[in-house]
């Protein structure tokens, strides 16, 4: 089928089959072109818990499915590619977090939604990088497990130094392989253009860059900024709606680098099968989604 047909017939199925098509902003471009909605993490959880459509088809990884089934339980929930996965969401599990909370008793546990459905269930709180500071600011307890990502998490305590961060080892790989030498090379390059990264990359590269923020956070930041130039310091796939809110604006990537492999995996064939076939389809445990659901509640009162 050819990409007009195939665009066509994912219409209809749509209908058919009474489903919204949620997007990441890291999609491919046609798949950023075929969804009724694309955002970050925070806006895309949002979407999923508030929608009266009966199937939902995430177009993201792994960790957002997860989180839209748990959030709508009553829905199906629809994941085009079953390995499209997140490598940091692998690097911590349950059991590490229950011995965590073991050595830390005081401590509250934060999670990165970018984690498992176990994970999320023997977590307290869920963030994303959209409100993890204001998340952290406000709660009550002082001290905080982070987990999984070390560099949001010393980016948070950055701004919340009131409260005592106990960190994870665990990274973005995609953000992580930008260093403070790709900083340096562009501001000799593009001296002056804004870079904005996001939070998931190296302390480093944090400290270097003139502003840090969600995928979110970095679209209103261009939309309101009068330079004519700016630097990108997150997955390229962003570029494509940076261009189409500000098509007089030049963005230049910060590294060629930053390409996340299990965000590209979706297309629109994919989202074709699984409409058809109504297959796979996401599963949550009811016990784990019970837990899980406590954490992700309180992550949606945070902007
Ligand atoms: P946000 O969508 O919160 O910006 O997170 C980026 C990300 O890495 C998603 O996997
Ligand atoms: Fe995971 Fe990073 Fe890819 Fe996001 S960009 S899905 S955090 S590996």
């Amino acid at each position: 089928m050819d990409k007009s047909k195939l665009t066509e017939e994912i219409k209809r199925l749509r209908e058919q089959r009474k489903a919204v098509i949620l997007a990441h902003l890291y999609q491919v471009e046609e798949i950023q072109d075929i969804a009724d909605f694309t955002g970050d993490s925070l806006e895309l959880s949002r979407k999923a818990a508030e929608t009266e459509a009966q199937a939902i088809v995430f177009c993201g990884v792994r960790f957002m499915a997860e989180t839209a089934k748990i959030l709508s339980p009553d829905k199906t929930v629809l994941l085009p590619v079953m390995d499209a996965g997140c490598p940091m969401a692998d690097m911590i599990a349950a059991e590490d977090v229950i011995k965590l909370k073991k050595e830390n008793p005081q401590a509250a546990v934060v999670c990165y939604i970018n984690s498992s459905v176990e994970v999320k269930a023997v977590s307290d709180y869920c963030c994303t990088s959209s409100n993890a500071i204001n998340l952290i600011r406000n709660i009550p307890e002082k001290e905080i497990i982070f987990i999984p990502d070390k560099n949001l998490g010393s980016f948070v305590a950055k701004h919340v130094p009131e409260k005592k961060i106990i960190l994870w080892d665990g990274f973005c790989v995609t953000h992580h392989r930008v260093t403070e030498k790709d900083i340096e090379d562009v501001r000799k390059k593009y001296p002056e253009a804004p870079i904005l990264v996001h939070p998931e990359c190296r302390p480093e590269v944090i400290g270097k860059a003139d502003f840090v923020g969600s995928t979110s956070h970095i679209l209103k930041y261009t939309r309101e900024s009068r330079a004519e130039d700016l630097i990108i310091g997150t997955e390229m796939g962003i570029l494509y709606r940076l261009q189409q809110e500000s098509p007089n604006k030049k963005f230049f990537m910060l590294s060629p680098h930053l390409i996340c492999p299990n965000m590209k995996k979706t297309r629109l064939e994919d989202v074709y099968n699984v409409l058809t076939e109504m297959r796979n389809q996401i599963k949550v445990d009811a016990v784990i989604r019970e837990k899980a659901v406590t954490a992700l509640d309180k992550m949606l009162k945070f902007s």
